[in-house]
């Protein structure tokens, strides 16, 4: 693992010896704030909701750590709750018990205003359920993450993005007048559009066609090799999985040995 870890960063450019530069390395894809940690380090992890009468178990003690340009495939059946944990990887929902560190930072230390700096410094994600804004067309969906962060070239990447995943003709349209596949390949420029340095993808290519699926995945896999982004991926096609470095299987909210 830590050998991974020194082969990336250093592929990346960018050991950071200095943990007193934690501030100034955050925006470097390639960066190691805490020195030795991992991409992401998953403990204990447990979720659980009541419902009436009843108390829902959905993660039950999940642990794994994810080294820096990793490639990792979540795998499971229906229900298992890879959607949950990877909301809860990328601090978009907390825990019941047990913790996630993004970098060697605990995202149980920050509150809603700083998972949310975090998100936007470091994290790509996209939706199984898209959650594209319909009063928004394609081009300013993909935009946003970059407005947001104060960039001030925002359209000619925004625009490239979306060229590449075969959408320049459909800059104008609004979700509503997007297919699904077209509003799942949005959602990826969306998230591929600030080249994070963590990409969670729940299920990439779910609605698409075997030729576009493929493109999709070159294109996850490009970013992995050119930016050093860590991906981690919820599928439930065999073809991507395999291509993955890792596979981590759930079986009702556990973690297959
Ligand atoms: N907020 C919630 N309240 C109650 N039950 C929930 C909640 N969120 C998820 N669940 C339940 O937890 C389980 C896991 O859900 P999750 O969405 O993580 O599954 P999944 O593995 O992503 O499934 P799929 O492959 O169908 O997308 C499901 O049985 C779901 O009904
Ligand atoms: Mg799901």
């Amino acid at each position: 693992m830590a050998d991974s870890i020194q082969v990336h960063a250093v592929r990346a450019g960018s050991v950071q010896r200095d943990a007193g530069r934690r501030g100034a390395a955050r925006r470097d894809a390639g960066a190691d704030p805490v020195h030795g940690a991992p991409a992401l380090r998953v403990e204990g992890l447990g979720k659980r909701v009541a419902l009436p009468g009843e108390e829902l178990t959905i993660l039950d003690g999940v642990g794994f750590d994810i080294a820096r340009g990793d490639t990792v495939a979540i795998v499971g059946a229906s229900g298992s709750g890879k959607s949950t944990l990877l909301s809860l990887m990328a601090g978009l929902d907390t825990p019941s018990s047990g913790s996630v560190a993004l970098d060697g930072e605990p995202l149980s230390a920050l509150d809603e205003d700083g998972r949310a700096r975090v998100r936007g410094e470091k994290v790509g994600f996209v939706f199984q359920s898209f959650q594209l804004l319909p009063s928004l067309t394609a081009l300013e969906n993909v935009m946003l993450p970059l407005e947001l962060r104060g960039d001030r070239e925002v359209e000619g990447p925004a625009k490239a993005i979306l060229d590449k995943v075969g959408l320049g003709q459909r800059l104008g349209h609004y979700p509503r007048q997007l297919s699904g596949g077209e509003q799942q390949r949005v959602a990826l420029a969306r998230a591929f559009v600030t080249r994070p340095s963590l990409l969670f993808a729940d299920e990439p290519t779910g609605n698409l066609d075997t030729h576009t699926g493929q493109a999709i995945i070159e294109l996850l896999f490009e970013l992995n090799a050119d930016a050093g982004t860590t991906l981690v991926l919820v599928t439930h096609d065999e073809h991507l999985a395999q291509r993955c470095g890792r596979m981590l299987r759930l079986d009702s909210g556990r973690l297959v040995p």
